[in-house]
């Protein structure tokens, strides 16, 4: 094939999949969304503020170019010749570490989920402002680091410490507060609590908040600050705008659209149980058959104990494989297979954890629109064996209107069928046969 050949190939290929991924979707399709799995959704280059695509929820383990990142500020570039953490406030050793003595510290390791406080904003109503995440502002990632029971007791915490505030080296826009968040001593000393320099196997990039950020496993993205510089020990809550203004939840639904005063509200703390399917995506159009619904699942504080997968809206629950090993804090990734019919259908999954709590048939309503979690609807069309590999086939290029003009007998289709793959149709050698028996049944002289 000449270079010139290739490339209109490749552009023909190119056309029918984005036509196919609008709806008519086929085993071609989803291969082609696959390949663009590295392209993230773009909210925001500056700060910056991107989106895992859905594809990121067959992945036992993000990697870290898939991993959605949200800034509040510009992204800052610690020198780390002059970095130093300090630790100060309610204790008895003030430190200053910089991170080579940091990493004296006992390393420890694990596989913890970080979601957004606000992912699923977007199908809230009604609208709120605020970055309009979907399914993929969260990521499941391999973090080491020390822990940051160990760095308090290194600085002999006060029995007086409430709260531990986190700060961070990045630099309010305008007049904006600074991003600073605290939380409980209680959770802080926890063992799994951490500090992190390690992010999949490697040191953290700028984006993830190189050199140090914090990890803090069952809990929102929010406390996870980035580019760490100090730790303050407080004997109360922290009193800035991203405590007591920003990141409050009522703890209840209220009516949709109302305000609330954020003194009745309570700071985000534990994200709560949610599963996403990652296949089939929304709206597909498939052939029946042997077929796989596949995604992700996890829990905050209270564990995830179950996935279960409905085929019939939501009328029968059967439970899904989970199938990562990814302990305590990580994401499940979760696989049901199904035998595919003909028909409509409205696909589901839903998580519960250990307590019994189930991911909602409805959203409660909330003023920021955080912690969405209501089970996941994905609609699916399966179409009998050839009327699904005609369209796959042949109506990525152009409609079934070209064909309807068409009277032609079995060997004028086959012939039709050969010409077109020649021009780039994609038809399986197994299909062909059947594809032609259907062309010339429906569209005949
Ligand atoms: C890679 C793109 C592409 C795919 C896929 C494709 N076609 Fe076409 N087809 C074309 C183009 C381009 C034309 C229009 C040619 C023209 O008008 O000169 C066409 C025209 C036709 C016509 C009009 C008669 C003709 O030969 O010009 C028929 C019938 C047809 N296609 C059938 C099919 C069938 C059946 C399939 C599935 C096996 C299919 N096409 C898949 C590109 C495609």
């Amino acid at each position: 094939m000449s270079s010139e050949n290739i490339l209109a190939r490749r552009a023909f290929l190119g056309a029918s999949a984005s036509i196919l991924l609008q709806g008519q979707s086929s085993p071609v399709a989803s291969q082609a969304a696959d390949s663009k799995s590295n392209h993230m959704i773009v909210h925001s280059r500056k700060p910056e503020d991107l989106e895992m695509p859905i594809e990121g929820f067959l992945q036992s383990i993000t990697p870290t170019e898939m991993f959605y990142v949200r800034s509040h500020h510009y992204t800052p570039q610690v020198d780390l010749d002059t970095y130093s953490l300090r630790v100060s406030g309610e204790v008895g050793t003030p430190l200053a570490l910089s991170l080579k003595e940091l990493k004296k510290l006992p390393r420890v390791e694990l596989v913890g989920v970080m979601e957004c406080a606000g992912n699923g904003r977007a199908f809230y109503t009604p609208r709120m402002p605020g970055l309009q995440w979907t399914h993929g502002g969260v990521g499941n990632a391999r973090w080491a680091g020390v822990r940051l029971a160990d760095l308090l007791k290194k600085a002999n915490i006060k029995s007086s410490a409430k709260h531990i505030m986190f700060d961070g080296a990045d630099q309010p826009i305008g007049t904006m507060p600074k991003f600073q968040r605290s939380i409980p001593v209680k959770k802080a000393l926890e063992g799994d609590t951490m500090l992190a320099y390690d992010m999949n196997g490697v040191g953290l990039s700028s984006s993830h908040g190189a050199p140090l950020r914090v990890v803090v496993p069952g809990w929102g993205g929010d406390c996870w600050v980035k580019w760490l510089t100090g730790i303050q020990v407080l004997d109360r809550e922290f009193e800035g705008f991203f405590m007591k203004t920003g990141y409050r939840h009522p703890g209840k639904g209220v009516p949709p659209g109302s305000a609330v005063d954020p003194a009745q509200m309570k700071p985000v703390e534990s994200i709560h149980v949610k599963s996403v399917i990652a296949t089939p995506k929304d709206n597909l159009v498939m052939a029946q058959g042997a077929s796989r619904i596949a995604g992700a699942a996890w829990s905050g504080d209270v564990p995830l104990a179950k996935v279960e997968v409905s085929t019939d809206a939501g009328r029968t629950w059967a439970p899904a494989r989970l199938t990562s090993s990814n302990g305590r804090w990580g994401w499940q990734t979760w696989d049901f297979a199904w035998n595919a019919t003909p028909g409509s259908y409205k696909v589901m999954a839903k998580a519960t954890d250990a307590n019994g709590y189930s991911q909602p048939a409805e959203q409660e309503w909330n003023p920021s629109g955080y912690m969405w979690n209501v089970i996941q609807t994905v609609r699916v069309e399966v179409m009998p064996m050839t009327s699904a590999s005609y369209r796959s086939s042949c109506l990525g290029c152009h409609n079934d209107d070209l064909m309807k003009g068409q009277k032609l007998t079995r060997g004028q289709w086959e012939k039709e069928v050969e010409k077109m793959m020649r021009w780039g149709a994609q038809v399986p050698a197994e299909q062909k046969a059947s594809l032609v028996d259907y062309l010339s049944a429906r569209f005949k002289p």
